[in-house]
């Protein structure tokens, strides 16, 4: 996709050349700078009961009296907001993708100026819109031609609007990168194919790329790692990727991944109902693909490393066993009462292996408890943290990215459920709190440096109708990184 902007021409929006032009309506009245056109439409379609100032009202007009474009579509953000935008333009894509557009111009009335913050918000309504799923299902309708997107402004507000849209395609491109590894089923996105995901990236973008097989993750010593993967014929992946922004000297940041290709709850086993979804249980590794992608686009000054922990969750006749007792990369011993809290038994070794880097800080992001999706739904990601710089720098980039996220709680008193009567620790407690006691039991492993925990169990994919990965919270990350260089 190519994303440019345009300064209003002096015949106003009459005068834009392009296949269709987005008009979206900044309020919840007729703004008085329409021109005669616009105005004789809105006032029409109003009186028609056709259009209302409500969300993401949309009218469409063919061929619009003195207009240069054929297809013109008119949305309602209620206010002047980045999010009003993005929502509003999603709503016109729904209506303009269709109709085989190429060029795209979207330009806005009724309120002052755009900000980068717009620009990006265009870029990432036009990604969600656009992309398709269809490596296994070439029955998949054709791909909408949409190709060029321009934004309209003011000539004052260009420098502003390239940024953003720049910031917003490299977002989107990571974005749509981890899209497609979380929809890819589990047979063809194993923990090889996310390794191979990594390698391309690195050559795409010039980062380094190791990649650890069983005998070196055993050499190691991640301990809890190779018992989750232990049931699985899948050969398992530890995957380092770094991204070397700035002077050596610069303590990097760390994003850990969950990258379990398929979760079955291992001898633990889960109910058959929506296992399917479990293919998505990589989308924290995915996040982390789709963020080294938008940051080796953007190449700011900052030091990053990637490490994914990748494997399957299977039960087999070599599986791990409930009561079972492993011992970590940090040297404290595990019982892993339940093998379905598999997610937290490979990142405890990860944020270990992290402490070797001196890292600034460690994010881990995982489609960890479905506690958490019970706590929160769908909208917002649980974020756990250790450190209040951290926290509140993550909070931040959430706002910006439009990718929310809400600050749960980490006291001493939740540490008490992680007992075990055979172990340093046990893996689960009981179900009350959920979210909280697995962000607890990766605390105790991340306490050399400052830490936080993205919890996407309910944010990284959709169910039902539009089932599939969201590619959040790549926007998040992506922010977070860019406000740290
Ligand atoms: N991958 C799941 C979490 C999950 C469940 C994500 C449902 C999205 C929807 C994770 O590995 C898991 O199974 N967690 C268990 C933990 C429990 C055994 C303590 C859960 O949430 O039930
Ligand atoms: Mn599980
Ligand atoms: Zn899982």
């Amino acid at each position: 996709m190519d994303f440019t902007t345009q300064a209003l021409p002096a015949g106003g929006l009459a005068a834009v050349t392009a296949d269709a032009l987005l008009v979206v309506v900044v309020g919840t009245s007729s703004p008085p700078s329409l021109d005669k056109t616009l105005g004789a439409l809105l006032g029409d379609a109003l009186a028609q009961g056709d259009f209302e100032f409500k969300p993401n009202r949309s009218l469409y007009v063919h061929r619009p009296p003195g207009y240069i474009v054929a297809r013109l579509a008119l949305v309602c953000a209620p206010d002047a907001s980045a999010k009003a935008f993005k929502a509003a333009v999603a709503g016109g894509l729904a209506t303009l993708k269709a109709l085989g557009v190429t060029k795209l111009a979207v330009a806005r009335v009724g309120a002052e100026a755009m900000t980068d913050a717009h620009a990006e918000a265009l870029a990432a309504a036009v990604g969600d819109a656009v992309y398709l799923y269809r490596h296994t299902k070439p029955s998949a309708p054709a791909a909408p031609r949409l190709a060029q997107v321009t934004l309209v402004g003011g000539r004052k507000e260009s420098a502003a609007l390239g940024r953003g849209l720049q910031r917003g395609a490299a977002i989107t491109a990571g974005v749509e990168l981890a899209r497609e590894c979380g929809n890819r089923p589990s047979n063809h996105a194993t923990p090889s194919f996310l390794a191979s995901e990594a390698r391309r990236i690195g050559k795409q973008f010039g980062m380094k790329v190791e990649v650890f097989d069983r005998r070196q993750i055993e050499k190691i010593g991640m301990g809890s790692f190779l018992a989750v993967a232990q049931g699985s014929e899948e050969p398992l992946r530890f995957i380092v990727v770094r991204y070397d922004g700035a002077a050596k000297s610069k303590a990097p940041i760390v994003l850990v991944g969950k990258g379990i290709t398929f979760d079955t709850g291992g001898i633990s086993i889960k109910p058959a109902a929506e296992m399917d979804e479990m293919k998505f249980d990589m989308g924290g590794a995915a996040s982390v693909l789709g963020t080294l992608r938008a940051v080796g686009e953007l190449k700011p000054k900052v030091n990053l490393i990637g490490l994914i922990p990748a494997c399957e969750n299977m039960p087999s006749g070599r599986a791990v066993k409930p009561g079972d007792v492993v011992r970590s990369l940090s040297g404290r011993t595990i019982e892993i009462l339940n093998t379905d809290a598999e997610g937290r038994l490979i990142l405890c070794d990860a944020l270990t292996y992290a402490e070797r880097f001196k890292p600034a800080a460690v994010v881990d992001i995982a489609t960890l408890t479905g506690a958490c999706v019970v706590a929160l739904g769908h909208h917002n990601s649980g974020l756990f943290s250790t450190d209040e710089g951290l926290a509140t720098d993550l909070l931040a980039a959430s706002r910006h990215a439009l990718d929310p996220a809400w600050r749960m709680p980490l006291d001493d008193e939740y540490d008490e459920a992680l007992k075990s009567h055979f172990a340093d620790m046990a893996n689960v407690g009981p179900r009350a709190g959920g979210a909280i006691t697995a962000a607890m039991f990766l605390k105790r492993f991340a306490a050399k440096y400052p830490w936080a925990h993205l919890d996407v169990a309910g944010t990284a994919w959709k169910s039902g109708a539009a089932k599939g990965a969201t590619g959040r919270p790549v926007g998040l990350l992506t922010h977070f990184v860019l406000s740290r260089g």
